[in-house]
Formats: structure tokens, C-alpha cells, sequence
């Protein structure tokens, strides 16, 4: 009886705005993300893991595929005792009422990968965040672009640029707008380029984008494939090879690095020629920490942090992985 009493005086401590947290027991925090089957996400959570482990709190893994259960998970960690979060969100326009709720229940916020925005759609430039420096690492998947089919020698005349489009979340059209940038400026001519957004960020929501591309120009021979991460580029290469598109006919460049081993893995090569890897671990394990020294002693981590990405391929992606942590 006691010891329940004790443990309901323990939570409420926690939750409360004003209550010191750091004297309330261990550190717990929330690790939410918005797409927990794809391996990026599952890697963060891991190197959060490890975090916790190394500097001794605790880490609550919810998986938020939509804004109720985003808003519920908040609800129930306050409940636990949890003192922040860190969240990838399923939709970044849930951004002020997330704020609004943490608030609400005295919980420190780190947002990753997503950015919350305003109403207006202005970033909520006020919120911690972490995420990749999109523009540029687009801008690099686009020269690479250019280069594989230079050094391929795809004519010009009959080569096209799919970018599979999300524009409703910054940091997707950040990425794509940088690959089309970079391939227009290294000689790629606008005309050929073409966007197809896809409704959904997963493979199929990007295989359905490329299919509809595909059926209004047959007259393209070769295609050039990026998108927001290795999702919208697998989902396009797969539905080149539905149309009967050999390997070697199509380069498609991702993001992420993660969610594309197993292509890299098969024995012959696809259209899936590459991906800029973005770091989990700096995803999983320093947001953590940073979350985690924020509760604790008060440290504020910077308001924007940005990581960079590195190319891999069939050839050196295992070397690669094993560096990092990640295999
Ligand atoms: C977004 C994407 C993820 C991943 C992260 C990296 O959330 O949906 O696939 O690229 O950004 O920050």
C-alpha cells in the first residue's frame, strides 16, 4: 500500500511542470518514432539503447504511426514518469499540439529526422532538432547521379530523371530539390526531369508514383532515380523492372543506407545503385544523450543540429556498415 502510494507520489512528482525531475529516481525518456518496420528507425532505437545503457537511464520505445497515438504515447509517458521524449513525428503539422501537450505534462522535447511546423508551415525554429543537412546530401545524390551515367554512357536523348516527390514534409522536398538542382547544374537538361510524388513515404506509396511516370513516357530508355530515402528509390526500381527495365538500364540513388542491404545483398546488381548513409547512430545515440544531460544537469542541447551523409554501394557498403556500427 505504501510502496504504491509512494510510486503515485513518485509519478505525479514527475509529470509536474514545476517538480525538480533529476531527484525523482532514474532518468527515463521516450524514443517515438513513426515508421517502426523500416531498419532506420529500428537502428535509432538501437544506438538509443546503447545510450541508455552507457549512461544509465531509461528508454521507452513507442511506436507512432499516426497522430493519436502519437498524442497518447506522450499522454502515457508523463504518466510513467518519463521526463522528455525524443520523436520522429508521423506528420509534422502535429508539431504545436505536440508542444502544446509536452508542455502540458512537463516533458522535454528533442524532435529528429521531421521538423515540427508552424501553421503557417514555417519550421517551429523554437524546438530542438536534429536532423540531416538535406539539401546537400540531395545535391550529392544528384551528382552522382550525373557521374554513373556519364560513366555508363546512357545517351542523353533517351535518359530521364525520376525524383519521387514528398513536398508536404520539408526535409523529403529539401533532398529532392537538391538532387534536381545538382543534376541541372552538371548539364542535365530541366526538360527531361520529372516528379513523381508519391502519397505515402514506403515502398509502395513510390512504386504507384513511378508506375503512373512510366506509362506517360515511354519513350525513355534509361531512367535516373532518386528520391527521399531508399524507400521512394527501391519502389521506383521496382516498378522499372515490372516494366521490364534490366539492371543496367537504371541508376537509382537513395538515403538513409540502411533500408537498402538487403539490395545490395543479392547477387546479381538492380537499378539500385546506391545510397547516401546518414548516421543512426548520431540519430539514436547522441539525441539520447543530448536528451538525457538535458534532464539531468540542465544542459540545452543546440536548438539545430545537422549530420552528413557518405555514399555506399555494392562494393563498399560492408566495410562501410561495419565502421558505423551498424553490422
Ligand atoms: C525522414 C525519413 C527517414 C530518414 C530520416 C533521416 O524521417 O522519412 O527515412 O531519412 O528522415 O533524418
Amino acid at each position: 500500500m505504501i510502496g504504491t502510494l509512494l510510486a503515485a507520489c513518485t509519478k505525479r512528482a514527475a509529470t509536474s511542470p514545476v517538480s525538480d525531475h533529476a531527484a525523482a529516481g532514474p532518468i527515463k525518456i521516450g524514443f517515438i518514432v513513426k515508421q517502426p518496420e523500416v531498419p532506420w528507425f529500428q537502428l535509432e532505437w538501437k544506438f538509443a539503447d546503447q545510450a541508455a545503457r552507457e549512461l544509465g537511464f531509461e528508454v521507452v520505445k513507442i511506436a507512432a504511426p499516426d497522430g493519436e497515438k502519437l498524442l497518447s504515447a506522450i499522454d502515457n509517458l508523463a504518466a510513467g514518469g518519463a521526463q522528455g521524449f525524443v520523436v520522429c513525428t508521423p506528420d509534422t503539422r502535429l508539431g504545436p499540439s505536440v508542444v502544446a501537450l509536452a508542455k502540458r505534462r512537463g516533458l522535454k522535447i528533442l524532435a529528429v529526422d521531421d521538423r515540427f511546423q508552424n501553421p503557417d508551415g514555417t519550421p517551429m525554429e523554437g524546438v530542438h532538432y536534429l536532423g540531416i543537412s538535406a539539401r546537400k546530401i540531395g545535391e550529392s545524390v544528384g551528382a552522382a547521379l550525373q557521374a554513373e551515367m556519364i560513366a555508363r554512357k546512357f545517351p542523353a536523348a533517351d535518359t530521364a530523371v525520376c525524383a519521387v516527390t514528398f513536398d508536404e514534409l520539408d526535409t523529403a522536398k529539401a533532398r529532392t530539390d537538391g538532387a534536381i538542382a545538382a543534376l541541372v547544374a552538371t548539364g542535365f537538361s530541366p526538360d527531361r526531369i520529372y516528379q513523381a510524388p508519391q502519397k505515402t513515404t514506403d515502398i509502395p506509396g513510390s512504386f504507384d508514383a513511378m508506375n503512373i511516370l512510366l506509362t506517360q513516357h515511354p519513350e525513355v530508355k534509361h531512367w535516373l532515380i532518386c528520391g527521399l530515402n531508399d524507400s521512394a528509390v527501391l519502389g521506383a526500381v521496382r516498378a522499372t523492372e515490372g516494366r521490364g527495365f534490366a539492371a543496367d538500364k537504371v541508376i537509382g540513388i537513395g538515403i538513409n543506407g540502411t533500408d537498402c542491404i538487403a539490395e545490395f545483398e543479392k547477387s546479381k546488381p538492380t537499378g539500385f545503385y546506391a545510397s547516401s548513409l546518414l548516421s543512426a547512430r548520431q540519430h539514436g545515440y547522441e539525441t539520447a544523450k543530448m536528451l538525457f544531460l538535458w534532464i539531468k544537469e540542465g544542459k540545452e542541447p543546440p536548438l539545430v543540429t545537422n549530420t552528413v551523409g557518405v555514399m555506399i554501394n555494392r562494393d563498399n557498403f560492408a566495410q562501410t556498415l561495419e565502421d558505423q556500427g551498424i553490422r
